[in-house]
């Protein structure tokens, strides 16, 4: 079967990127000329979902807003004959099937993933975080999608990262099955460098299935008072299979500053209006 809805959790403070996350969700902060979850409803449509249900809070509501038509502003491009853009934005406005549902305290990732499953039913569905970005194609979820649809099994995404970088991940314990793919026995998050079991670390896209929610349901809140996503694959793992699998494509954390900037220098020098121009400044300011 072929998923269709895709929960996108959207709650969370994004206390890293603040000042610049305070009254604009981060998710919204853009990547030269596209907010970074634009990037991420992108890679979820080119993988053939047409529904996106955004888990948001309090002070969110713009992200509805962006992929929601305005009829006012296309008046207002449509009467200055500015017609490249009257399209891009019609498109942006039915891009995906919007459903918001309100995720009232941050109650960690795997609360906010339970929000999201209220909306879908017993079915499967993929997980995006907005602010991981990942620029390739085909669409890194779409790979997901494909395993699942060969196991039936939940699926999560991971990436080899250094020993010293894994402390900042989910880790994934596991035996290989295939090129690129493993099956997952443990998952432990950010581990100690020195008690890793591997260098594989999740990144946040998830194939979720409904005995995956079942087990979040029954998962307790940790001592910071949040459910962890973590935590609930890794009941699902323990009686069931559950596949981590790498992806294609380049992965940004868009919610990390340092991250951000490799971003936005990365996307701009291959931007066709911006590219060449960037490329001549960085040429100065390095030379
Ligand atoms: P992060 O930990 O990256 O996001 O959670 P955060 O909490 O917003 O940011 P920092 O770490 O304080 O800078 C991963 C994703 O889960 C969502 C976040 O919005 C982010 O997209 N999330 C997290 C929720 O929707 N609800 C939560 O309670 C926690």
């Amino acid at each position: 079967m072929n998923l269709r809805r895709a929960v996108f959790p959207v709650a969370g403070f994004g206390t890293r990127f603040l000042p610049a996350s305070k009254a604009i969700p981060k998710e919204l902060i853009p990547l030269v000329d596209k907010p970074a979850v634009q990037y991420v409803v992108e890679e979820a449509v080119a993988a053939g979902i047409d529904t996106a249900i955004f888990v948001t809070a309090e002070g969110k509501s713009a992200l509805e807003d962006h992929f929601d038509r305005s009829l006012r502003l296309e008046a207002f491009l449509e009467a200055r004959g500015k017609v490249a853009l009257l399209e891009e934005m019609r498109r942006l406005g039915s891009l995906v099937e919007v459903v918001t549902v309100r995720q009232k305290e941050a109650l960690g990732l795997g609360h906010a993933v339970l929000q999201g499953a209220r909306a879908v039913g017993d079915e499967a569905f993929a997980v995006l975080l907005g602010d991981d970005v990942i620029i390739g194609h085909p669409p890194a979820i779409g790979r997901l999608a494909q395993l699942h649809a060969a196991t039936g099994a939940p699926v999560v995404a991971v990436m080899e990262v250094s020993r010293e970088e894994i402390r900042h991940y989910g880790c994934v314990a596991g035996e290989p099955v295939e090129e690129g793919v493993w099956r997952v026995h443990d998952l432990v998050e950010k581990p100690h460098p020195d008690e890793a079991p591997s260098n594989l670390a999740v990144i946040g896209r998830y194939i979720i299935t409904p005995q995956v929610v079942q087990e979040l349901k029954d998962t307790p809140f940790d001592r910071g008072g949040e459910i962890q996503l973590t935590e609930g694959l890794r009941r699902a793992a323990q009686r069931a299979p559950l596949y981590a699998c790498t992806f294609p494509g380049e992965r940004f954390d868009a919610g990390n500053k340092l991250d951000f900037l490799r971003a936005t220098v990365t996307l701009g020098l291959r931007h066709p209006e911006l590219g060449e121009g960037l490329r001549r400044h960085l040429e100065e300011l390095l030379a």
